[in-house]
C-alpha cells in the first residue's frame, strides 16, 4: 500500500483520472499544503495534453501508467469507468477519490430487467468492498453535499442537541445535463434517480449515520425504499419552448424516492431535470427539537441585478443559469458553497492519518444501493423494496 504520507509529511502525489468538468473543480479545491498534483489522464488524448499543458501537469497515456507515480487516485471520469479504476488503485495499493455516484449498471433497459440491474450491483458492491478494505487504502466518496457548509452545520446541530430526525427532505434539480451521453441508460447507470438524486441521497443518509452513531453507537441505515419515474419530456403532450433539455434515449427526466430506515423514520427524496432558474438542491430536516433549511444552491450570498445580457456574457454566475438577465442569485465561492473544498481537504487529511473520511465507501454503497432497489420499485409502480445490505 502507498504510504500514509505521514513522519516527514511528504507532499501525497495526486493522479487525476479525467480532464473535463470536475477534473477542473477538483483540482481547483486541493488544499495548497502538503499535496502534489502529480499528473493526469484521460481517455482522449487531446484532452489530456490540453489539460497538462492549460495547469502544467504531467500527461500519462492511462491509469494504469500513472498509478506507481502517484498516492492516490482521484476519479473524475464518466461513471461506467468508476468501478474499473477503484479495482486498478485498490490493487496497487493507492487510496482513491471518486467522483458520485459510485457505480451502476452500465446495460440497456430493453435487454435488463431492474431486478438484474439491482443483482449486478450488489455483486460489484462486494467486488469494490472487498477490495478496498482487502488493501487497507482510505476511499473517498466525493458527495459534495456531505460537505456543504449548511449540512455540515445541520450535522453539528444533530449532534450537539442529541435530535432525532423524523423526516428528510432532498432535492438537486435543473434543466437538464450538457453532456452528450446524457439520458443513455448504458453510459449513465440511470437518469436523474442515480445521477441528481445521489447528491441529497447522499447527505440524507449521511446526516441518518451520524445521528445514528451519536445516538446509538450504530448508524441509522436505509431499510426499504419506494419509487416513481417518469419521462415528462417524452409525454406526447410535451411543449417544447426549448428551455429544458428533452429526448433522453431511455432514462428518466423526474424521480422520486421514498425512503424508510431501519429506525421507522423517512425521507423524500426528489430529482429532476424538469426546473428552470439554475441548480436548485436543498436539504430540509424535520427534527423532534428543530427544524432547518439547508441551501446549496442557491445561497443566499449575493443578488446581482442585471438588465442587459451583453454586460455580463463572459461573467460566470451561477450552475446551470440560462440567462443573465434580471435578478440572479450568483455563486460568489462555490468551493466553499458546494462544499467541494471542505471535501477534498478531508480526503487529504484522511489518507494523511488513515481515518475514514466523512463520506465514505459505506455511504457511498447505501446509496447505490437505495437507488438500484428505487429503480426496482419504479418498475413496479412504487411497490416498497428493500434496500439490499452488504
Ligand atoms: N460532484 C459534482 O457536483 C459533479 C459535477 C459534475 C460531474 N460530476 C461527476 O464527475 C464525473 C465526471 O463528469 P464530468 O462532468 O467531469 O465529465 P466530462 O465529460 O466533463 O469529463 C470526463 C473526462 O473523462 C475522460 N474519460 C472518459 N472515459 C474515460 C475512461 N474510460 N478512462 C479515462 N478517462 C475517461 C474524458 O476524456 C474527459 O476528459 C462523473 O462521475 C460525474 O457524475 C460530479
Amino acid at each position: 500500500m502507498s504510504p500514509p504520507a505521514g513522519g516527514a509529511r511528504s507532499p501525497l502525489k495526486i493522479g487525476i483520472a479525467g480532464a473535463g468538468f470536475a477534473a477542473k473543480f477538483h483540482l481547483e479545491n486541493f488544499p495548497d499544503a502538503h499535496v502534489e498534483v502529480a499528473g493526469v489522464t484521460s481517455a482522449r488524448p487531446e484532452s489530456r495534453e490540453s489539460f497538462g499543458a492549460q495547469h502544467g501537469l504531467r500527461v500519462f497515456r492511462s491509469v494504469e501508467e500513472m498509478l506507481p507515480a502517484i498516492d492516490v487516485l482521484d476519479i473524475c471520469t464518466p461513471p461506467a469507468s468508476h468501478h474499473q479504476y477503484i479495482l486498478a488503485a485498490a490493487s496497487a495499493g493507492k487510496h482513491v477519490i471518486v467522483e458520485k455516484p459510485l457505480t451502476g449498471f452500465y446495460g440497456s433497459p430493453e435487454k435488463f430487467g431492474k431486478r438484474q440491474m439491482l443483482e449486478g450491483v450488489i455483486d460489484l458492491g462486494r467486488r469494490l468492498l472487498d477490495a478496498v478494505n482487502g488493501s487497507g487504502v482510505i476511499l473517498g466518496y466525493a458527495e459534495n453535499f456531505v460537505y456543504a457548509p449548511s449540512v455540515q452545520k445541520e450535522r453539528e446541530i444533530v449532534e450537539r442537541s442529541r435530535a432525532q430526525i423524523l423526516r428528510l427532505l432532498g432535492e438537486e434539480s435543473h434543466n437538464g445535463s450538457h453532456s452528450p451521453v446524457y439520458g443513455i441508460w448504458s453510459a449513465q447507470g440511470g437518469g436523474s434517480l442515480i445521477a441528481k438524486g445521489c447528491h441529497p441521497l447522499g447527505a440524507i443518509l449521511y446526516l441518518k449515520r451520524k445521528e445514528g452513531l451519536m445516538r446509538h453507537g450504530h448508524p441509522i441505515r436505509p431499510a426499504t425504499v419506494s419509487a416513481r419515474t417518469h419521462s415528462i419530456t417524452c409525454i406526447p403532450g410535451f411543449e417544447d419552448r426549448g428551455f429544458l433539455r428533452s429526448k433522453y434515449q431511455d432514462t428518466e427526466d423526474y424521480a422520486l424516492l421514498h425512503v424508510t430506515f431501519d429506525d421507522g423514520t423517512l425521507a423524500d427524496v426528489v430529482a429532476s431535470e424538469l426546473v428552470l432558474g439554475g441548480i436548485y438542491d436543498y436539504i430540509e430536516v424535520f427534527a423532534n427539537n428543530h427544524r432547518a433549511r439547508c441551501r446549496i444552491s442557491p445561497v443566499s450570498v449575493i443578488d446581482v441585478y442585471n438588465p442587459k445580457h451583453d454586460q455580463f456574457k463572459d461573467i460566470y454566475l451561477v450552475e446551470k443559469i440560462s440567462s443573465n438577465e434580471g435578478w440572479i442569485p450568483a455563486s460568489a465561492e462555490e468551493g466553499w458553497s458546494l462544499g467541494y473544498a471542505r471535501e477534498l481537504k478531508n480526503f487529504v487529511d484522511c489518507v494523511r492519518d488513515h481515518r475514514q473520511p466523512e463520506s465514505n465507501l459505506d455511504l457511498a454503497l447505501d446509496v447505490t444501493l437505495s437507488i438500484y432497489a428505487g429503480y426496482v420499485s419504479a418498475e413496479e409502480k412504487g411497490k416498497e423494496v428493500e434496500v439490499p445490505r452488504l
